[in-house]
Order: structure tokens, then sequence, then C-alpha cells
């Protein structure tokens, strides 16, 4: 176990008719605030009335209309206004689209060039405007993480900005506000929420506390998944998913680990070049991923995988156990509705060689829990297409 820090401020509002706490909980930030959303579900749902209804005493500013696999254009258009308004805080109301399009807008309004620098490494975050946060969707767990994740689909590059101050400062985490999500969205959060959990626990470094935690969530995305896809309003399946959200990715996993990622930054390099959702991405290469590495070296913690995630208990060998594994996760996420290759999605291996180096280069991927290469990546990918 590593040493580490964890500290985690954020005021999670947990459960139905949280949203009525918003006013008073925001009024410590000041009177202007930027609403941000998405494509139009929260007007759909109603969400948006209700909060403009309950924010009545506020000076309320908008910027909707932000796109799955946000753009840096909207985070400069974003910055902009707030400078140009004079903005105290933001309230993200959607999924990770939303809120990760406002983290970087809270940064970009303190900086004087591109936003884009702040993600290249040009320029530094010094501080940003407060967050907070309607989440509206079970997946990436930007509600109560550090990060963003921003596109520019004009260099075909998708990358991420961490810092303490993109924290939100509360969020609302109300599992109705998901009962409309649709079918393949709530899948793909749960293939994100899974693959969260299996980055940090396929780690270099073995931990019991967190890996057991990690254990009991998979679990948790494996029950409730099919629950809430089969009853879109179960409360207590979209409470367990919308919960697991969070925990995958505020930190608690990580404790104590190395922190080396591989599946995401393969699956950025499919989003940046072809737009595709994310939890989709890697519902699809995470299996591959998983057989491309089994080892000699990987082998234990493989069988502990298949045993205490998905209860396999008895084989004739350790491989087959493995296996077994493997066949259970990448079963899972063809049972819920996720393509399970490449194909699916139209995209070919043209641009294979090119995704490999920038994943490589990104995501240190030589320091993995399996190092990887460039050419073990393209051969991953080639795994994914059939
Ligand atoms: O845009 P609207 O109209 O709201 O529709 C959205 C969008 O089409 C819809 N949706 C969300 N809530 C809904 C709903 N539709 C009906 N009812 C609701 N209640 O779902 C679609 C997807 O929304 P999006 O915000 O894109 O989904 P998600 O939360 O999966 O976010 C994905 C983005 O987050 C990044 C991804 O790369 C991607 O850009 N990630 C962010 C991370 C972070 N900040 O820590 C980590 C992740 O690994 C990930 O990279
Ligand atoms: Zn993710």
């Amino acid at each position: 176990m590593n040493n580490f820090e964890f500290c985690v401020p954020c005021d999670i509002l947990f459960g139905e008719g949280q949203e009525e706490h918003l006013p008073e909980k925001l009024k410590a930030y000041g009177n202007k605030i930027l609403l941000t959303y998405g494509g139009g579900s929260i007007k759909k749902t109603g969400l948006y009335d209700k909060l403009k209804a309950l924010l009545h005493d506020f000076e309320i500013f908008e910027l909707g209309g932000i796109e799955p696999n946000p753009r840096v254009e909207r985070v400069n258009d974003g910055a902009k206004l707030c400078r140009e308004k004079g903005i105290d805080m933001i309230l993200a109301v959607g999924g990770g689209s939303t809120i990760d399009c406002s983290k970087a807008i809270a940064a970009a309004t303190f900086y004087e060039g591109d936003a884009w620098d702040l993600l290249t490494g040009i320029g530094q975050i010094t501080k940003a405007l407060p967050i907070a946060v309607v989440l509206t969707i079970a997946a990436t767990g930007s509600e109560m993480d550090c990060a963003a994740v921003i596109s520019n689909m004009q260099t075909n590059e998708k990358l991420l900005m961490g810092h303490p101050a993109l924290l939100p400062k509360i969020s609302v985490l109300n599992p109705e506000n998901t009962f409309s999500v649709p079918a393949y969205q709530t899948a793909s959060g749960s293939a994100d929420m899974m693959s969260h959990i299996m980055e940090s626990y396929f780690d270099t470094v073995d931990a019991f506390v967190p890996d057991a935690i990690s254990e009991g969530l998979m679990r948790a995305v494996i029950k409730y998944t099919p629950i809430a896809l089969a009853d879109p309003e179960d409360y207590e399946a979209r409470a367990q998913l919308m919960w697991t959200s969070s925990l995958a990715l505020n930190g608690l996993l990580e404790t104590g680990k190395s922190f080396m990622w591989s599946c995401h930054y393969i699956e950025h390099e499919l989003s940046a070049y072809y737009d595709i959702t994310h939890g989709a991405g890697l519902a699809a290469i995470t299996p591959k991923w998983m057989r491309y590495i089994l080892s000699d070296k990987t082998l234990d913690k493989f069988c502990d995988f298949a045993v205490n995630v998905w209860g396999i208990t008895s084989s004739e060998d350790k491989f087959k156990l493995a296996n077994k594994g493997i066949d259970a996760t990448e079963d899972f996420f063809r049972r819920i509705g996720l393509p399970a290759t490449l194909k699916e999605f139209g995209i070919d291996d043209s641009r294979f060689e090119q995704m490999a180096k920038k994943a490589v280069a990104i995501g240190h991927l030589e320091g993995a829990y399996v190092p990887l290469n460039e050419e073990d990546v393209v051969k991953i990918l080639k795994m994914c297409l059939a």
C-alpha cells in the first residue's frame, strides 16, 4: 500500500427532493449563476423549470447545448460569458459532458488565452469559479472528482485537466433525475463505472481495502444495471448506480495504489477521432485488453476478479477460471446492449497507429499495470475489430 492523501470536500446531497436545499447552499457563493446544460433533456423532464422556480431569487444566465464529448469552443464561449457577466458560480445540470465543460469554463474564466492551453499544459490552472452540480446520469464520477475531459475535434484530441479547484462544492444526487436516461446511455454509464473501478483494481499495487470496496462496487453495477434497464423508474436500482458512479472515481479506490490507467487512454483516442460514446467504447475495449494482458504475472488478480466479482467458483485450472471471469465481463456488456466490436461503431484499422501513438504518450502506458507500447495498443485495437 502506497502513502496517500485523501480529501474530497464535496457536499453530497443524495436522494429525492434534495434540489430543494440548493437555494440556501448556493447563497454562500453569490447571486449570479451560470446555469449550464446539454442538448435539452432537462427541459423535457421538467428539471429545468423546477430549478428555475427554486432559484428565482438568483440572477440566472444560461449556457445550453453542451454536446456529449464537450468541445473546447463551448468552454471558450462559457468563459467569455462568465467574465462579461461577472458570474459568481456555475450550476451544471447534466452528465459528465456538461459537468466537465463547466469545470473547464470555471478555470478558463481566470485564463487570458485559449482554454485549450489549460488542457495541453501551455497554460496553468490557477483558480476556478465554484461549481455546483445536479447530476442527471450515473456514469463518469465527474460530480465528485477534480477532473474534466475536453475534446478538440480540429486536432482530434481529447485531453484531461485536473486541479483541486475543479472539485464541485455541492452535488445533488437525486436518483429520480436519472429515470429518463435512455437504455443505451444507462448501459454506457455502467460500462464507464465498471471501467473506472477496474482501472484501479488492476494495478501494480494490490491493496486489500480499496480492492475489496472495488469488488463490492462492481457487483453493484452488475446487479443493478439490468434492473434499471428493465424498469427505468426503479428508484433503488437508480440510487445504487448513482452512488456507485461517485464512489468509483472520487479517489477512494485509488488510495494506496499507483493510479496508472490503461483502457481509458485507448478509448479517449476513439472518441477523439470518431466522437463515440465514452462508456460504449470502453465496453468494446476492456475485455480484449484483459485477454491481451492475462499472463502468469496477472493470473492471480484475474482469478480474484472471477471469484469475488462474478462468483465463479469451480474450474479445473487457474487460466480457465481467469478466462471465465473475462467471458463474464464480455457477456455482461453484450447483455446490457453495448457494442462488442469496433466494427459496430463503423471504426476500421486506418487510424490505429496514430491512435496508439497518442494513447501511449498521453497515458504513459509504459508504466501501466501491464506496460503497453504502441505495438501492444495496435494489437489490442485489432482484437477489438471482431
Ligand atoms: O445533452 P442532454 O440532452 O442532457 O442528453 C444527454 C446526452 O445525450 C443524455 N442524458 C443525460 N442525462 C439524461 C439524459 N437523457 C435523458 N434523461 C437524462 N436524465 O445522455 C447523453 C450523454 O450525456 P453525457 O453527459 O455525455 O454522458 P456522461 O455522463 O457519460 O459523460 C461523458 C463525458 O464525460 C467524460 C467522457 O469522456 C465524456 O466526454 N468523462 C469524464 C470524466 C471525469 N470528469 O472524471 C471521467 C470519465 O472517464 C470520462 O472520460
Ligand atoms: Zn470513464
